[in-house]
């Protein structure tokens, strides 16, 4: 009865960049603190606890005349299937009739508001002249927020890795990052080459996995944990 538009998780990677998510998250937040948006209470449950979850994140963007649910699980066993760990479902609906407007794959969303939402902190809590970047946790969700960060942080000069329970998946992490880097920073090699190059410069710095997280955290200027502990 409502015609409403429908992205695959290829047309969403094609159309969100980081650069853009960052700025958008921003005035998401910007909104919430101006009491232009609200959120609706969250649903969260887990199926077996650390293995398996879901979460539906609700809200409303007065002004936009939208609202709107994601629901989010986070499967953690299945990298073991050839799945990805988190898998998500956007839906957007028109606030004036309720009927809905789009539906939305959610995974690379999620991936690209994390990272978006981790930066911004560094941005806001963090020095300006902070060199050292620890990254707690190695999966999925790790590039998006170590891309993120160099965009808002300019002066990061090493990206620390710890993995808990890997550490050789903290060394694989490191040593494959610059082309996941690379990829996330695609989009910009035809629409904007200055900033591709910039961020080419910025990409070029240190990835060294640890195994002492004591002496990590003591040399680190900004700490993002990206695990499900
Ligand atoms: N708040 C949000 O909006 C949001 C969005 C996306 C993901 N997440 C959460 O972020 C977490 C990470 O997501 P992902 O996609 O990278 O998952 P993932 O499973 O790909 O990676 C998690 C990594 O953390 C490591 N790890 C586990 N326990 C650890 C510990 N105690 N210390 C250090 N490393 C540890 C694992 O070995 C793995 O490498 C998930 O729990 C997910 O639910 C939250």
């Amino acid at each position: 009865m409502f015609p409403f538009r429908i992205l695959n998780q290829e047309q969403i990677q094609d159309l969100l960049d980081m650069r853009t998510t960052i700025g958008l998250v921003e005035k998401a937040y910007k909104l919430k603190a101006e009491e232009d948006a609200s959120l609706f209470p969250m649903v969260f449950h887990e199926f077996e606890p650390g293995k398996a979850d879901m979460d539906i994140k609700s809200g409303e963007l007065t002004g936009a005349n939208i609202f709107g649910l994601k629901l989010v699980s986070w499967f953690g066993d299945n990298p073991s299937k050839s799945l990805p760990a988190v898998v998500g479902t956007v839906l957007v609906l028109d606030s004036r009739t309720g009927a809905p407007l789009g539906i939305m794959s959610g995974e690379h969303i999620t991936m690209m508001r994390t990272g978006a939402a981790g930066s911004i902190g560094a941005k806001y809590l963090a020095r300006k002249d902070s060199e050292n970047l620890l990254l707690v946790g190695s999966g999925h969700l790790g590039a998006f927020q170590i891309i993120a960060t160099l965009m808002n942080m300019e002066n990061i000069k090493k990206v620390t890795v710890y993995n808990a329970l890997s550490f050789d998946q903290a060394n694989e992490f490191c040593k494959s990052i610059k082309d996941k880097l690379l990829g996330l920073l695609a989009p910009y090699k035809s629409q904007d080459k200055e900033f591709y190059d910039q961020m080419l410069k910025r990409i070029d710095i240190v990835f060294e996995p640890t195994q002492d997280i004591q002496q990590a955290t003591e040399q680190a200027d900004i700490i993002i944990t990206a695990t499900p502990s």
